[in-house]
Order: C-alpha cells, then structure tokens, then sequence
C-alpha cells in the first residue's frame, strides 16, 4: 500500500505544517508493507498524526474502531486524512480496525451501545463476548485481537503497548504474525521494542526534521536504547541524573 498527498492539499496549518507532512510531500509518499510496517520516532514527530490520517483514508472512524464506527467526542482530528490517497496492493482488505490507546474508552463504549442498539445485530460475541468495560484494558485489548481481527484486515494501532504487559506484547506479536499469513496488513506506530520484533516487519523511524528512515531493528531506537538502559541501568542513570 502506498500513502500519498493529494497535490495541493497543504492548508498552512497544522498538519501540513509538522515536519513529517512536508516530508510526505517533499518525497511523494510512503510504502507501507503489505504485512507489518511500524513508525517509530520520539514523542510528537507526527506517528499519530499519521497513523489517524491513514485511520480516516481507509474509512474508519477517527477515533478509533471500524467502518461501522461513527461516534465522535471531539472535533480535534486533523485534516489530514482527507488529503491522503490510499493505493492498496493487489487487493483491498476486506475488513480492519483502528485503535488508539487515548481513545479505546470511547471504542469500548461505542461496542457496548451497538451491541445493545435494537437496530443491529448482537456484536459482543465478535469481541470476546464480554463487555470491554467489564475487563481490563490489556483484557479487552487481547479480545480484541483474538475475536474480532481476522483474515484480510488492515489494522491500524497507536501505541497497543499501552494496554499491553510484556506477555501481553508477546501475544500480539505472535498474533500479527498469525493474521499476516492469513493475508492481514498492520500500521502500527510503537515504542515497544517487544512488539516491534516481529520477523520481517518494516520499521520506519521519524526523525525531529520529519524524515522517515527504514531501520532494521537493532537499529530502532527503541531497541538501541532499552538495550542500553538494561546493559547497566545503574550506570545509564548516574550519567543522567547527574
Ligand atoms: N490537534 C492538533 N492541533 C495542532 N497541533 C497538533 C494537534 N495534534 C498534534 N499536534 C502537533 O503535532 C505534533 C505531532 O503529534 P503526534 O502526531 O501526536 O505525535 P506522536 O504520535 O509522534 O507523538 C505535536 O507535537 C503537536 O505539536
Ligand atoms: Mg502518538
């Protein structure tokens, strides 16, 4: 799949502004990996930003969930996505997700209202059979992965290590590389360096100028610095803190 900007889209503002916008623009797009492609980069490079524009390209509500979402509770979404072409590979996926962990209330809410709307069909069992408020979030989130995503999806998630123990980042790598053989497209923008050893996944770092770099994963930050940080914690702190 390659994300590209429609010519003359940029307002000016925010997000045509961010770094990692006009680099989109500067160099005509990005190649997302029809299996797992993960955004990497510090706090505010735009993952989010990015992620949520591809999240509204493809159909799905900006704050999170399916097709069928359509709940709102903020107007704060950028713009971005409006001006985003989507160019799918060989074929369209079929069904998809996205996810959020600042917004996965709102989602866990908007399942239970669907699931109780006399209008349309009973939705819990599709998600675990259990209401999401009534597990915990990593809870909810595994049901989610188990249940409800299945073959020839494309599933967008920001930041899943939130919910997610390491064990529980284990189980999501094992599943993606489950749902990948079964034709399924991930964009997954993490700081986990669990989750983003996942074989053969595309790892896409943003630096603070905007610039997107495929790194291998011992070259993602993440995993440098973590490895650097656990080698000698003690050490690694004396020099910071001092
Ligand atoms: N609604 C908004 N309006 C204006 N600027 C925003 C908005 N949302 C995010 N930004 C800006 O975009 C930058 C990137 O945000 P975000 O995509 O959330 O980064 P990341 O997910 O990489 O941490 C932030 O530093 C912020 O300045
Ligand atoms: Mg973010």
């Amino acid at each position: 799949m390659r994300a590209q900007l429609a010519p003359e889209a940029n307002t000016g503002r925010y997000p045509f502004t961010l770094p990692i916008v006009r680099e989109l623009e500067r160099s005509g797009g990005i190649d997302l990996d029809p299996r797992v492609t993960f955004l990497v980069g510090d706090n505010g490079t735009g993952k989010s930003t990015l992620v949520e524009a591809l999240a509204v390209a493809a159909g799905f509500n900006p704050e999170g969930g399916s097709h069928a979402f359509r709940f709102a509770t903020r107007a704060s979404e950028s713009s971005l996505g409006d001006h985003l072409i989507l160019r799918w590979g060989i074929r369209k996926p079929r069904t998809g997700f996205f996810l959020r962990a600042e917004s996965y209330y709102n989602v866990a809410t908007e399942i239970e209202r669907l699931d109780k709307d006399p209008l349309s069909p009973p939705l819990l069992d599709s998600y675990g059979g259990t209401s999401p408020h009534e597990r915990s979030h990593g809870e909810s989130f595994l049901d989610l992965i188990t249940h409800r995503f299945g073959p020839r999806g494309l599933y967008l998630l920001d930041e899943p290590e939130a919910a997610l123990s390491v064990r529980g980042c284990l189980a999501l790598v094992a599943r993606i590389v489950e749902l990948t053989a079964q034709g399924s497209q991930f964009v997954i923008a993490t700081h986990s360096p669990v989750l983003l050893a996942v074989p053969g996944a595309s790892i896409l770092q943003v630096g603070a100028d905007g610039e997107i770099e495929q790194v291998d994963y011992d070259h993602a930050e993440p995993v440098a610095l973590t490895r650097e940080f656990l080698a000698m914690p003690d050490r690694f702190l004396r020099h910071l803190l001092e």
